[in-house]
């Protein structure tokens, strides 16, 4: 993507984890007792798109939700985080979210969005920048659970940075990568900055599990085009028809997990190595945690962030915090 002359659109900053990476992790996790594979490559350009799906479900409330939360306060929102501001998003998907905030922001510097897939952040932001011509975006597309340093933007000043990590996706971490990912996010954007963060919160456990198990099988097509993926880029053999979609409510760690549940015995290559499974043995693709206020607070609070402020829906749905970096 080269710089467009019409808008303030940036060079992509290309950290895209290889194919190498992608192979070892997915040998990794299948080689495991319990098999499980990473769920940050659930979302390749198709997952991508099945995902932004997802979201317009009448099942999967997180979405509209939060999008509720983040029209009733983006000026509170706006007016805590202040003006020129270098704004980074972790996760920005479709980038629906974003245009909330800096409708209400007073005069953003620079917009930087960090996603794993590529194709969907040169899409989402090439709108964007449609939308939004005088401002500077800066997409990157990197792993954020690994290391990564934030372009430089000669010519852009700025007052402050903040970062904005909504739809859950903390709730994909475990309680001990949440902190870890938080402490990252906070040296990554400096001591003094906000960061804006979504968390779903625990619930009703049919709402729950109907949300991450829809009715019109869009979650169980975004879970197993997982495997789609593994066999055009590595040359897997999976039989997709051979797997189903399961959503489970893990009460101990509060969260929904999603499965494949393998539907017979059966055997598949990757890369050159076999993997046996046994009839309803399961890879574990995703986790989605569930938050209580004062749980969430705690783990910001461990990674060295001073809670501010909360703001819920009136059925205290979802939650979207304001975490002040120490
Ligand atoms: C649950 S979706 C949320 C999308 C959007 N922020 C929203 O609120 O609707 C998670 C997003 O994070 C991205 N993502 C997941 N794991 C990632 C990782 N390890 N590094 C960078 N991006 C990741 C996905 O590509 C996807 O766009």
């Amino acid at each position: 993507m080269s710089k467009s002359s019409e808008t303030k659109l940036e060079e992509l900053q290309d950290l895209e984890p290889s194919l190498e990476e992608f192979r070892a992790s997915v040998i990794e996790g299948l080689s495991a007792s319990r098999k499980t594979l990473p769920c940050k490559f659930l979302y390749d350009r198709r997952g991508s798109q099945i995902f932004d799906d997802i979201c317009d479900l009448p099942e999967y409330y997180p979405t509209r939700t939060e999008r509720q939360i983040l029209e009733q306060h983006a000026r509170d929102i706006a007016a805590l985080i202040g003006p020129e501001l270098r704004l980074v998003e972790f996760g920005s998907g479709a980038g629906m979210k974003i245009r909330l905030l800096l409708q209400a922001l007073e005069k953003p510097s620079a917009y930087l969005p960090v996603d794993i897939s590529r194709e969907h952040l040169i899409a989402a932001n090439a709108d964007l920048a449609q939308t939004f011509p005088d401002l500077c975006i800066a997409p990157v597309c990197a792993d954020y659970t690994a290391p990564f340093s934030l372009p430089d933007l000669p010519g852009i000043s700025y007052k402050a940075t903040a970062g904005f990590f909504p739809g859950s996706t903390i709730g994909n971490f475990t309680r001990e990568e949440a902190v870890s990912f938080l402490a990252g996010a906070r040296g990554l954007l400096g001591s003094g900055s906000v960061m804006i963060v979504g968390a779903d919160l625990v619930k009703n456990i049919d709402v729950l599990r109907d949300a991450y198990d829809d009715a019109a099988g869009v979650t169980a097509s975004f879970n197993l085009n997982l495997l789609r993926r593994i066999n055009r880029e590595l040359g897997g053999s999976f039989e997709l028809a051979q797997f189903r979609h399961e959503a489970r409510w893990n009460a101990d760690l509060e969260r929904i997990e999603m499965h494949l549940v393998s539907q017979r015995r059966q055997e598949v290559t990757v890369g050159g190595q076999r993997f046996s499974f046994a009839a309803g043995e399961t890879i574990h693709t995703e986790s989605s945690h569930k938050y209580r206020l004062a749980s969430f607070r705690a783990l910001a609070a461990e990674a060295g962030y001073e809670p501010i402020e909360v703001w819920m829906d009136e059925k205290q749905l979802f939650s979207v915090h304001a975490l002040r970096a120490l």
